[in-house]
Parts: structure tokens; sequence; C-alpha cells
């Protein structure tokens, strides 16, 4: 389009505002950074919703006629219809609520220009943001839960299958491979418990506020709310229209799962590589090298532990454009929307592939074994002293010696000869090398929260309760 004809467009196009303009139209660089369409126009269906909710409002108000009230709904059904079966807008549009707008007037006529009575984009926005983002949090929390329903079915089949712990990525002690793969599933159920505050935070209508001040029409907020689903109304409207922290929650509860995601990434990928071999990745959430035949890559992984970058920027960003404004509504905000967007887009797409990537896992319980050495139960032969009446700074040091010894002689603490045992304690009976089995090592962990069979079986029976419960 040449500026000139951009202009005349511009001019003509249907616009929420202009009265005080002098009608020549806005320039097309400021249209191109101003109108916020190509982003916020899948709002629609929220906005649609509230719209019929405030047409009800107006009317219960006396501002409206039933017959205008019901020809309004009328004609926003018939907009939500136009704009699911795949309208588009115009270069024009300004936002969502002027597509809207103008769809509607297409339908119904002047009545329409009724509809905006007593409300602003202000109120308008953050109303459809809120709802937007109840529903988006509804959408990540089943798509945590079925990466968890993954985590507690593997689980399922790694109960007996003993691994190391790792502790500075240094072996520590063994533990069964479930209990390490739990690991990953109790912060996600508290990113469950995140997502469900930062709804209900989002759950509290700010519609009725008008620009700033609350609208001046008799309108029931309370008749709105429950039309809406909303949990409370605001307190105040200046507050209301530029609150978006409800959007900062939704945020860091993202943040915070593409940080647990991309700690189970970084896990699975290491545990895949030929040196530890505990993991076999499959075929479908894998790729391959285009110059190495032998090459299977980890991509989704990969992706998923990158993206808690996005997650992260996004948050960052969100808290830095709230930062230091006046109070009330300012343009800065229309940048929510494509941020909040954005971590939740990846959000669901990388939920989805990690699951998958987890499921195709195949775990190697010969791989893991091997990976176990009896220098790991240093800390169950020092207990082992205990139990026999050493203190355990005094077990501790005993230990210690003999793993320097270990190490001296370039061998393993089973493979010392007794008389090393009894040289550095007098209290190492016969039965030390009992001490020194993986199995016995997990079975004395048996407290709560621990790696002990018994413990773990009641951790994964936790877990599979825990994930019986959906949000709202
Ligand atoms: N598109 C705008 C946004 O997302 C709507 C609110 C505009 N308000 C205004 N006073 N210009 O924030």
């Amino acid at each position: 389009m040449t500026t000139a004809a951009f202009a005349e467009a511009a001019a003509k196009a249907h616009k929420l505002w202009g009265g005080r303009f002098k009608g020549g139209g806005t320039a097309p660089q400021f249209d191109a950074l101003n109108n916020s369409i190509g982003v916020d126009i899948r709002l629609w269906p929220f906005d649609v919703e509230l719209s019929k909710a405030w047409a009800m409002a107006l009317y219960g108000a006396g501002v409206l006629t039933i017959a205008e009230c019901n020809d309004i709904e009328r004609g926003l059904n018939a907009v939500g219809q136009r704009l699911a079966a795949g309208v588009q807008p115009t270069a024009s549009d300004e936002d969502v609520h002027t597509l809207i707008d103008r769809l509607l007037h297409e339908e119904v006529g002047e009545v329409a220009s009724k509809l905006h009575t007593g409300r602003s984009r202000n109120d308008q926005v953050a109303t459809a943001t809120r709802m937007w983002s109840m529903d988006a949090a509804g959408q990540l929390d089943a798509a945590v839960r079925q990466l968890q329903q993954v985590m507690v079915d593997q689980a399922h089949g790694l109960e007996t299958s003993l691994m190391p712990s790792y502790t500075h990525l240094q072996r520590a002690i063994p533990v069964s491979a479930a209990h390490w793969l739990l690991a990953h599933f109790w912060p996600l159920e508290r990113d469950r418990a995140r997502l469900r505050a930062a709804a209900k935070s989002a759950a509290v209508l700010p519609l009725g506020s008008g620009a700033a001040a609350g609208c001046a029409y008799p309108i029931s907020r309370t008749l709105l709310q429950g039309t809406l689903g909303f949990d409370a109304v605001t307190s105040n409207s200046i507050d209301a229209v530029s609150d978006r922290d409800f959007v900062a929650e939704l945020l860091f509860a993202a943040a915070l799962i593409g940080g647990h995601l991309s700690r189970l990434a970084e896990d699975l990928i290491i545990y895949g590589s030929s040196e530890f071999g505990f993991v076999q990745f499959g075929d479908r959430f894998t790729s391959g090298s285009s110059m190495m035949p032998q090459k299977r890559n980890p991509d989704a992984l990969e992706l998923a532990r990158g993206s808690a970058a996005r997650m992260l920027g996004d948050l960052t960003t969100l808290l830095a454009t709230v930062k230091g404004l006046p109070s009330s509504y300012n343009k800065d905000l229309q940048d929510d929307k494509r941020i909040v967007f954005d971590a939740v887009d990846t959000l669901l797409l990388v939920l989805p592939a990690v699951a998958g990537a987890l499921a195709e896992c195949t775990f190697r319980g010969d791989r893991m074994r091997a990976a176990l050495s009896s220098t790991m139960m240093a800390t169950d032969l020092a207990d082992y002293l205990v139990r026999k009446g050493a203190t355990f700074r005094e077990a501790h040091g005993a230990v210690g010696q003999l793993v320097r010894l270990c190490e001296e002689r370039g061998t393993e603490l089973h493979a010392l000869p007794f008389a090393e045992f009894a040289q550095v304690h007098h209290a190492f009976d016969d039965d030390v090398f009992d001490a020194l089995s993986a199995f016995r090592s997990v079975e004395h962990r048996e407290v709560e929260g621990g790696t002990g069979p018994s413990a773990v079986r009641a951790q994964l029976e936790a877990a599979q309760r825990a994930l019986d419960s959906t949000i709202r």
C-alpha cells in the first residue's frame, strides 16, 4: 500500500476514538507500532463473552432496552461464529476490541455503538487477559500433570533398580532409580500449586472500572463476576486497570516450570550419554546427525532445557515493564500479552515433548548397577560403626582412612582384607562386608521421604494421589 492509500484507509478505519482528531488518520509508522491486533486477536473468545455480560449489565442499569440487549447478544454470537470460522482482521483494526466492535456493527448496525457505554478498553483488556490467564493456567496444569503421570508410570518399573545418587555430580549414596525420577515429580507438584494460585489471583474482576475512575452507570459488578466465573471484584478502579500481578505470577510459575524441566532434561541428557548409559532414548523425540551416521541426539530435551531461558526472559520483561509506571493504565502494558502468550505457548509445546521423550526412554538397570561401587557405601560403613557404639565423628575418621587406603591401592572397600578394617577400628566384625551391599544401604533408609523400598512405595502412592486432583 502506498503511504497515501494507507492514510486514506486509516482515515476511514473503524476506530473506537477519533472525534478530537482532525481526521487525516494516523501515521503508518504509528499504526505499525501501536496496533496490537496481530498479538491480541486470540483474546476474542473472552472479549466476546465479557461483551455479552456487559450488554446484560447495561440492560440491568437501564442503559439498554431488552430488545437492544438481545440484538447485541445475537450480534456478538454471530461475531463469535465468524471469528471461529477464521475471519481475518484488516490492516486498520487496531486491536481485538476494535475488531469485535467493527464486526458487531456489521452484524447489528448502529445499536452496536451503545455497547461501549461506561466501559473502556482499559478495564476490558484487563478482564479479557485475566480470563485468558485462568484458562492458560488450567491448560498448563493439565500438561504438567500429563508429564507427572509419565514419571509415576516409569517410576513403577524402576523401584528395585539401584543407581548412584549424586551430589556435586560426584557419586554419593545408592538410591532406587524410582526415587531419583520422583525427585523431579515433586517440583512439578509445587508448580501446579503455583498455577492454581496464579489462576486465583487472576480471578478478580476489573470490569466496571472504566478507564480509571469506575463506571458512571449503576451496573451490578457482582452479577458480572458471577456470569464471567470470577471469584471477586476489584476494590479500586485505578489499581484494577493497571494491575498485572496475575501476569507476573503466571510468568513466575512458568519460569519455574521451565527451570524444573531444564533440570530433568539435563539429568536425562547426561544419563543418556555413552559415559553413563543409564538411559536409552527412543526414536520419536530424538534426531540424527546430517554428518555422523551413528548419532542419536536428545533434541526434545535440549530444546526443553534451552527454552527455560525464554520463560525467564518473559518474566523479567514483564517485571521491568511494570516497574516505575505511573498509576493506572499506560500503553506500556499492551506488551503484557505478547510476553505471557510466549511463555505459555512455549511451555505448551515443551511439556508434551518432554512427556513423550521420557515415556520412550528405556532405563538400563545393568548400567546403573555397574556404576555402583562399594566405596559409595562409606557412609553405611560409618553407620555400622555407630551401631556398634562408635561416635559418628570417630567412625567417619576410621572409614576415611580406609577410603584413602583404597585410593592408594586403586581398589574398592569390599576388596580390602578384613585385617585393614580391624586395624582402623576395633569395633569392625567379620559381618562388615554385609554393610557394603548397595541393597543393604537402601534398605536402611526407610525414613519418610527416604529411598528405602517401603518409603519409595509410599511415595509412589502419594504421587499418584496428588495427580488425582485438578485445578479449579
Ligand atoms: N490494546 C490495548 C492493550 O492491550 C487495549 C487498551 C487500550 N487502552 C487505551 N487507553 N488506549 O493494552
